[in-house]
């Protein structure tokens, strides 16, 4: 593919979101297409040890791309990885017609983003839940919606206790706070991680930063936080896979990029509150809990409505190429 459209195509799947903003993605162009290959070097060892959230973050660069080239006029075809080293290969073939139809997404891939900021307490209408129902259709993923606090209110417990084990163990914050960005200066000269002006917090410098981290953030004033934020939570989508593997993790990614955009479409924010799924002993009893035992619930998302949120950055199309093509 000509470098122009390659860069294009690029630009827009590293839009998509990924765990702690690492951004763990490399792009090759290649004769037939573009391969998306994982970079553990920005992989996340405590939180995310197997690597399924970082498969769902190629997932979702992967259904950007997906996206966009349709809208460029390219029919996908994708070769999964079988393994939990390999890249996704995307071969492109040009569309007979010169008017491609497109997909209605595309214009919401550089308008989605996490909110993570207390939402309002309106409901979402039945007719936006269908169609969220709806926005998506992979094999072996499926979704749970839970619109209103009552439905939600058995999985709250779960959230917190799945908090509580992250917040008490060291390493988890510290990778967390390794990707904290705590300055507008440090956010642009990295270009990734997690800027607090995103996550609605002051900028503070990194040593003042570390210092709030460790002295004022705690297991128990991020479960308060939590709750609050959950009295102002329309509903809550749990996305589940049938098996736990690279191309489940992979089209979870999917799915869940295509509900986020759709959600963007109908103007409804979300955010992640995953902490009963990252916990692999939580995420059983989140299964037994929702009647699913032989499945994986990988991802629980608030939604609601908010105003929008500062967006988070990317790095350079030249940081996340395979160089020599
Ligand atoms: C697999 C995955 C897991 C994530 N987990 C969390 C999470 O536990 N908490 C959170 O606040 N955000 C989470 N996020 C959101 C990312 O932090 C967010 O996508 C990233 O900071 C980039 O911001 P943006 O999506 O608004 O562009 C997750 C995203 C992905 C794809």
């Amino acid at each position: 593919m000509n470098t122009k459209n390659f860069n294009f195509l690029v630009e827009f799947a590293t839009k998509a979101p990924s765990g702690h903003n690492t951004q763990p993605w490399k792009f090759e162009n290649f004769q037939d297409g573009i391969i998306i290959h994982p970079d553990f070097t920005r992989s996340l060892p405590v939180v995310d040890g197997d690597n399924h959230a970082l498969y769902i973050s190629l997932g979702c660069a992967l259904e950007n791309l997906i996206i966009v080239a349709s809208q460029k006029g390219y029919e996908c075809e994708i070769d999964y990885p079988t393994n939990n080293h390999n890249g996704i290969t995307v071969l492109l073939r040009t569309n007979a017609t010169d008017n491609p139809i497109g997909d209605e997404l595309f214009d919401f891939i550089p308008k989605r983003q996490v909110n993570r900021s207390k939402y309002s307490d309106k409901n979402v209408n039945e007719t936006e839940l269908d169609i969220l129902r709806t926005s998506f259709s992979f094999e072996g993923v499926s979704i749970i919606l839970l619109n209103g606090k009552v439905s939600f209110e058995r999985v709250i417990p779960l959230i917190i206790e799945g908090n509580n084990l992250q917040f008490q163990n060291k390493n988890f914050v510290n990778e967390l706070t390794s990707w904290f960005r705590y300055s507008k200066s440090e956010a642009e000269e990295k270009k990734d991680g997690l800027w607090t002006a995103v996550m609605g917090l002051p900028n503070m410098g990194r040593f003042i930063g570390n210092f709030v981290m460790k002295n004022f953030v705690s297991a128990q004033s991020e479960a308060k936080r939590i709750n609050d934020i959950l009295n102002n939570t329309a509903g809550i989508a749990i996305f589940v896979c049938e098996k736990n593997d690279t191309i489940s993790w992979i089209n979870v990614g999917r799915a869940f990029q295509r509900f986020a955009l759709t959600a963007t479409k109908l103007g409804i924010c979300h955010a992640h509150l995953n902490m009963p799924c990252e916990e692999i002993s939580i995420r059983h009893k989140l299964a037994k809990e929702l009647g699913i035992e032989k499945q994986h619930p990988l991802l629980l998302i608030r939604f609601g409505y908010a105003d929008k949120m500062p967006y988070s950055l990317r790095r350079n199309i030249e940081d996340v190429i395979i160089k020599g093509n």
